[in-house]
């Protein structure tokens, strides 16, 4: 009985051993091996379900199986544990492999977007103007959405004044006097009440006007504006300052005019034309048949402005000018169309990449 028992238990280990060591040649993966392991060698496992019949073996022949099972039982943890090891070797191999970079394949193509013209003019424009000391105020200083009294009142159009009907403007719903501001001239006055003399800026920005849309006017559209007020400043000062400006912009003399004209805020004041490059100077639908584009309006800020921002008209003079962002852009790139701008469409942006 004892033999029988003894030998049994012997003989079922060894075909135990057997069993698990071909389970473990079987296994392909790290589950695989996982699952060998909690088959054998598991608390539920099977090496430890056969142990439980050690109790009918006789007390010398105990210890030897007992021996038996855990030579087992370490000798097929070492195996696991070797070829886990190899597995995961192999595993980082080939992670390593797919990973590896190969320098003298062709890169990822990443196309590059460019700057949209309209910025890159306005970007030029600064520069000319701060090349001749004019501080270059930042796009957010002046809001869009503005009040009647900076984008009018402070700016000498009384209220009902038709001076107003010239610039078409758009109204808010936010109040009866809010507005999207139909010019930067706001910019003057929001500087001048918060800055000291003397005043020599530059503020580009967005406005919008009711405009019928055509190939000249859109309903959204940019200008710079630009501000001296100092003791003595003079019409010639003005003059001077939009000569050379135009010069620098246009890379060379350009045929420009003076034209006398009118604003409630400017006195006396007037309008710059450049000849017309499409026709030059001869007439044709985009400039009107004129021969001239006018690019801004300028003049000697009035006396009544000055005061309105609590400057003495008497001590001080300055000149005000806003230019036509998109005009000047126009008629530098001979862009026949201020949609262009706005449409987004890439075979137009295309062509200022790197510009
Ligand atoms: N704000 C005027 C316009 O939009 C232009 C201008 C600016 C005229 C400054 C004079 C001085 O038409």
């Amino acid at each position: 009985m004892e033999t029988k028992a003894k030998s049994s238990l012997k003989v079922a280990l060894e075909a135990l051993r057997k069993e698990a060591k071909a389970a473990l040649k079987a296994a392909a993966t790290k589950e695989d091996l996982e699952a060998v392991r909690v088959e054998y060698l598991g608390r539920k496992g099977k090496i430890t379900a056969m142990m439980r019949g050690l109790k009918d073996v006789s007390a010398e022949e105990r210890p030897v199986i007992g021996a038996l099972a855990n030579e087992i039982q370490e000798a097929l943890s070492a195996e696991l544990d070797s070829k886990l090891e190899a597995l995961q070797k192999e595993e980082l191999g080939e992670k390593l492999k797919s990973e590896t970079i190969d320098v003298t394949m062709p890169g990822t193509y990443r196309p590059m977007g460019g700057r949209h013209p309209l910025n890159k003019v306005i970007a030029d424009i600064c520069k000319i103007f701060a090349g001749m000391g004019f501080e270059v105020i930042d796009d957010d200083f002046c809001p869009e959405v503005e009040t009647e009294y900076y984008n009018f009142e402070a700016l000498n159009f009384p209220e009902h004044h038709p001076a107003r009907d010239m610039q078409d403007t758009y109204y808010t719903n936010v109040g009866s006097n809010v507005l999207l501001r139909s010019q930067t001239s706001n910019a003057q006055i929001r500087y001048m009440e918060n800055n000291p003399l003397p005043i020599r800026v530059v503020s580009p920005g967005r406005v919008y006007r009711n405009e019928e849309v055509n190939s000249r006017k859109f309903v959204l559209f940019h200008q710079l504006e630009g501000l001296l007020v100092d003791d003595g400043v003079r019409f010639s000062d003005l003059k001077g300052v939009l000569h050379e400006f135009t010069r620098q912009f246009f890379e060379g003399e350009r045929p420009t005019r003076f034209r006398t004209s009118f604003f409630p805020f400017t006195e006396p004041s007037a309008e710059v034309d450049v000849q017309c490059i499409f026709c030059s100077g001869n007439g044709c639908h985009i400039c009107g048949h004129l021969g001239w584009l006018e690019i801004l309006g300028a003049g000697m800020v009035d006396p009544n402005v000055l005061q309105n921002v609590g400057i003495d008209p008497n001590q001080y003079t300055g000149f005000a000018f806003g230019m036509g962002i998109e005009r000047l852009a126009m008629l530098k790139y001979s862009i026949n169309d201020i949609r262009l701008f706005f449409n987004n469409d890439l075979r137009f942006l295309k062509q200022f990449k790197g510009f």
